[in-house]
This record gives structure tokens, sequence and C-alpha cells, in this order.
């Protein structure tokens, strides 16, 4: 079978781990490259998880550093969600940074997609400041991108800020221009990963699973989205789901805007599902995840890696 050539933008960031593992040991994804963009942590210490990771996964993965601050505003990072180094609780070996490119992540993604000879999906699962920069900075880009398929918004309320998710929240401006970008956009957003969820008796599994799965286990002791008794939210790995199960999903094809005004709800994602702004449709918004379904594809996928 043909793998489908991906860019993965991330912020590891615990639930970035286990998506990025997902991806990297799925049969249907050939990831080409990784950038790096502060959000959960600072750059330096995304940039140094990720090599932690392909390290671990035994992976050779070329990463490319980007944005080191959202495009206007200053960064408010989520280690109270991830923990001070993003990624608490295992411990990983000491990388070298052979993999890591002198290119910074636009000029790597531009040339990525420049040189493949078939159009390549974008998953941002982290603030959009990479993305939007490469298509204000490279637009001839957008005639070799298939898709982009990112984790970030919300068709409800938010985790930032009221109405605001945080990938979407960090960097409003970024993510305006993403979504107006004309390209085809897979929205799947924070309100979708409430129930893609890990339970408690699929956390006790996750350790018999492999290396993967011990790591996993490890990290989700410290990992603040959700909580280990009820459920933690696998917000990254929802990303991942619709490029590899789309049917755990109800799509709806819409108008989605993004807020950057508000006094308390910018970075707000507008999910216009009844046309009030009059816009023709920019994106498919993931509505809903089968829960069932989710789990097993998640655990399945698990099993699958080391
Ligand atoms: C998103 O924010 C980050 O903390 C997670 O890694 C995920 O990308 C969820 O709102
Ligand atoms: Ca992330």
């Amino acid at each position: 079978m043909k793998k489908r050539p991906i860019i993965i933008d991330t912020d590891p960031g615990i639930d970035d781990a286990v998506a990025i593992a997902i991806a990297l040991f799925s049969e249907e994804l050939d990831v080409k490259l990784i950038t790096t963009v502060a959000g959960n942590v600072s750059l330096d210490k995304v940039t140094y998880n990720t090599l932690r990771l392909l390290k671990f996964f035994q992976k050779e993965v070329p990463v490319a550093k980007g944005a080191a601050e959202p495009l206007i505003r200053p960064l408010m990072d989520a280690s109270n969600v991830h923990g001070k180094s993003g990624m608490e609780g295992f411990d990983f070996e000491e990388p070298d940074d052979h993999l890591l490119l002198e290119e910074n992540a636009v000029n790597a993604m531009r040339r990525v997609i420049m040189e493949s000879d078939e159009p390549i999906t974008l998953v941002p699962i982290a603030p959009l400041t990479n993305i939007a920069l490469l298509l204000k900075v490279y637009p001839e880009v957008k005639a070799n991108i298939r898709e982009i398929v990112m984790m970030g918004g919300s068709a409800s309320r938010g985790n930032k800020g009221v109405m605001s998710e945080f990938n979407v929240a960090t960097d409003p401006e970024a993510a305006k221009i993403v979504f107006n970008s004309g390209l085809p956009l897979v929205m799947a957003g924070l309100d979708v990963g409430w129930n893609a969820l890990v339970l408690p008796e699929d956390s006790a599994k996750l350790p018999q699973l492999g290396e993967v799965g011990r790591m996993a286990y490890c990290l989700f002791q410290k990992y603040r989205g959700g909580s280990m008794k009820t459920g933690l939210k696998m917000y990254d790995s929802c990303a991942m789901a619709y490029l590899l199960k789309p049917e755990m999903y109800e799509i709806a094809e819409t108008y989605v805007d993004v807020e950057l005004a508000g006094t308390m709800t910018a970075g707000c994602t507008l999910v216009d599902l009844k046309g009030y702004l009059g816009q023709p449709n920019n994106a498919k918004v993931c509505m809903s995840i089968n829960q069932e379904l989710f789990r097993t594809w998640f655990l399945d996928c698990i099993a699958r890696c080391i």
C-alpha cells in the first residue's frame, strides 16, 4: 500500500507524544518531517522532546525548529498540563542532534512539499504559527498540499479561555491565516477530544502493550488532560484518528473563522453551522467521535508500536 506523506507540526506535549507514535508506527502514513513550535512549553524544550521521542522510537525522521513565539502575542505555555519539561513522567535517554536540520521549519516544510511527487498533508497538533508563516512566505507550496488536518479549535467551549482552545488561542492570528488560506482543512477540535478518552481500564492495559505503551502509561501519570480516574483526553491523536479511521467521526462541512478582537473571546473558533456569516465553507469540522471505536483503535495503534 502506498503510504500517505505527511508533515507533523508539534509541541510535545504528552498527548503529542502518543499521537506522534501512532503516526510513526502506522502502515498508512509516511512522516516526512517533524517541525516544532513553541506551545505547550518553549521551543527549545519541545524540540528536545521531539528528539527524545525519536530516539526512543528508533525512528530516523528529520526535525526542524520553527517559531519560538506566536506571531503577535506573548507565549502562555501549558506546562500546568504537561509538566515543566512538557513530557514529565518518563526517563528518556539523552538524544543527539543528528536528526535536527539546520534549516528552520518553514524552509524545511517548503523544501519537502516542493520536492514531493505526491501532495503532502500537513498535520498541525500545536499552535499554527509555523503553518501560517509557511503559507505567507511561500504561497507556492499550496499547489502541492493535499489538505491540513489539525487538532485545534472547538465547536463548543474552550480550555484556554471560556470559548477558546489552546492551539488556536495561543496564536489566533496564525490560526486565522490558516483557516482563510483556501486549502482543504479538517478541524478535530477540543470538544471531540473530550470523548477521545483513555479510560482507567485502558490505561491499565498500556504497560503490557510494549515499550511505547509503557512510556505512555508513565507519561499519563503526570498528564493533566483529564484524569486517570475518569479518563484522559487524547486531543492530538484525534488528528491521526481522522487520517487513519475517519469513520469514527461525524463531520460537518462549514465555515470557520477565528475571533481576534474579542476582549474575552480572542482565539475562539466560530464554527458557523447555520451560515450567519454568509461565507462559503472552508473546513470539515469533526463534530463527534464514537468513543468506543476510538478506545479500541487507540489501544490497537499503541500495540502496533514497539
Ligand atoms: C491542545 O493543547 C495542547 O496542550 C495539547 O497538546 C493539544 O495539542 C489541546 O487543546
Ligand atoms: Ca499539542
